[in-house]
């Protein structure tokens, strides 16, 4: 999206430019919500793929009901489970065989984020006439094959998979894990979200889909300098975050906050809040390089490294964590200095990931001294945060989360 420049004193600063919004995919929420599948498979053809990872969607009785649906539809089943967390890019040449051989008319991913990628890049590259691993996650190029058509049935909370076009392969051999991007026309045609599928999450999975939640709106958060309405209302996600995880932590059934929670996910990374913001996305990216390396849970990925990465760059976007200090974690700013209002909100932030039980540092992650080099030449650097980073400081932010 092309940002607007303005001169100010304090320089060149982004301010809301143009730009077109559009979201396609069909939300059904609440509690009821799967009875919405009937219509929806109704608009696709017989042919239907149900993807699932592990097992957790018998165990929580989700397959039952969905494999009665497809039935009651007259839709043909073909299975593709075992998709794993950070699904490998093996897995995708499995799933595009199976799409191919048997001319699916829909893809419908039962699971989390690594389920709901999975199914996107199933989608795109079953068609693809070259790998699809080179063309799409290492050339990011733009689709232009058949896409064959994504509905998803969330169980897990925290990537917005759900309601955007991102699909992250993994590919252990060469070391990367990459996320593209795709466009609207891959986004999911329907998602459909009850909260109540969520309690099942063990808990180590659910504090990490909060704290990928939080990492979403910071990446999104500290980038600009101008008065944006984006940044209010990722204040606001934050603060019902924070508020409704609290409350999780101590009873995960407590359906208010896991239905807030779910909701906050999805508007965290459906691409709207990035509207008019240049971004940043670097804690994701040293992130991805350590999954690609010990293939660690991604929002551990993210908690390990990111008090580490804030501190490093607060200096650069001091305006922004004064914000952050005080209209998300209550700072009170009188008789401070900038410098000490942004460390504490910093230090109100730290407080709360050590609250959930968060992955804090990469070593509990199997990151050892000698990789960090590796991670770091393998970290894709971004320039839409309030610093470029180089590879010392890539190095020195990983070794500060060792
Ligand atoms: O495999 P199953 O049996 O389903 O078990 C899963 C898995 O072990 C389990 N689980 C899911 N729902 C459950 C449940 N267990 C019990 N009850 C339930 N209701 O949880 C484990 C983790 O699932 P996974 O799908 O891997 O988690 P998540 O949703 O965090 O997805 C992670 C993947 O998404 C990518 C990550 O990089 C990672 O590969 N991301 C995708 C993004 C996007 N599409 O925009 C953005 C994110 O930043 C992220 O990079
Ligand atoms: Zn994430």
């Amino acid at each position: 999206m092309k940002i607007c420049l303005k001169q100010t004193q304090k320089g060149m600063m982004a301010m809301l430019g143009n730009f077109s919004y559009c979201n396609p995919t069909k939300l059904h929420f609440g509690e009821q919500s799967i009875q919405a599948l009937h219509d929806e498979l109704r608009q696709y053809g017989k042919r239907v793929m149900l993807v699932y990872g592990g097992g957790s969607i018998k165990r929580n009785g989700i397959y039952d009901e969905v494999v009665g649906i497809l039935k009651a539809e007259e839709k043909i089943i073909y299975e593709d489970a075992g998709v794993m967390p950070n699904p490998t890019v093996e897995k995708l040449y499995e799933g595009c065989k199976i799409a191919r051989k048997n001319e699916v008319d829909l893809i419908l991913a039962v699971g989390g984020g690594s389920v709901c990628d999975y199914a996107k890049a199933v989608s795109v590259s079953a068609y693809c006439e070259e790998d699809p691993w080179d063309k799409y996650y290492l050339r990011m190029e733009d689709v232009d094959n058949r896409i064959i058509p994504v509905g998803c049935v969330l169980t897990m909370v925290g990537t917005g998979s759900e309601m955007n076009g991102g699909s992250v392969i993994t590919n252990h051999t060469q070391k990367k894990k990459i996320g593209h991007v795709f466009g609207e026309n891959v986004f999911p045609k329907f998602s459909i979200l009850n909260p109540v599928l969520t309690f099942s999450i063990p808990k180590y999975q659910m504090v990490a889909g909060f704290f990928d939640i939080m990492s979403h709106i910071l990446e999104q958060y500290f980038s600009g300098e101008d008065d944006n309405t984006s940044d209010y209302i990722m204040e606001g996600l934050l603060r019902s975050l924070i508020h409704s995880s609290r409350i999780a932590l101590k009873n995960p059934m407590d359906y208010e906050a896991r239905s807030n929670i779910m909701w906050t996910a999805t508007w965290a990374l459906n691409t709207l809040v990035a509207k008019g913001k240049s971004t940043d996305w670097m804690v994701h990216m040293i992130g991805q390089a350590i999954g690609a390396y010990t293939d660690a849970t991604h929002g551990m990925t993210l908690s390990a490294v990111s008090m580490a990465y804030y501190r490093f760059i607060a200096p650069y976007g001091l305006e922004k964590f004064k914000k952050y200090a005080i209209n998300v974690w209550d700072v009170v700013p009188q008789g401070k200095t900038d410098r000490q209002i942004a460390d504490e909100g910093l230090g109100r932030m730290e407080s709360y990931m050590k609250e959930l039980g968060l992955v804090m540092n990469i070593s509990e992650l199997g990151v050892t001294q000698n990789m960090l080099e590796d991670i770091a030449d393998s970290t894709f650097v971004m320039q839409g945060g309030y610093k470029e980073l180089n590879h010392g400081e890539i190095v020195e932010i990983l070794q500060n989360s060792i």
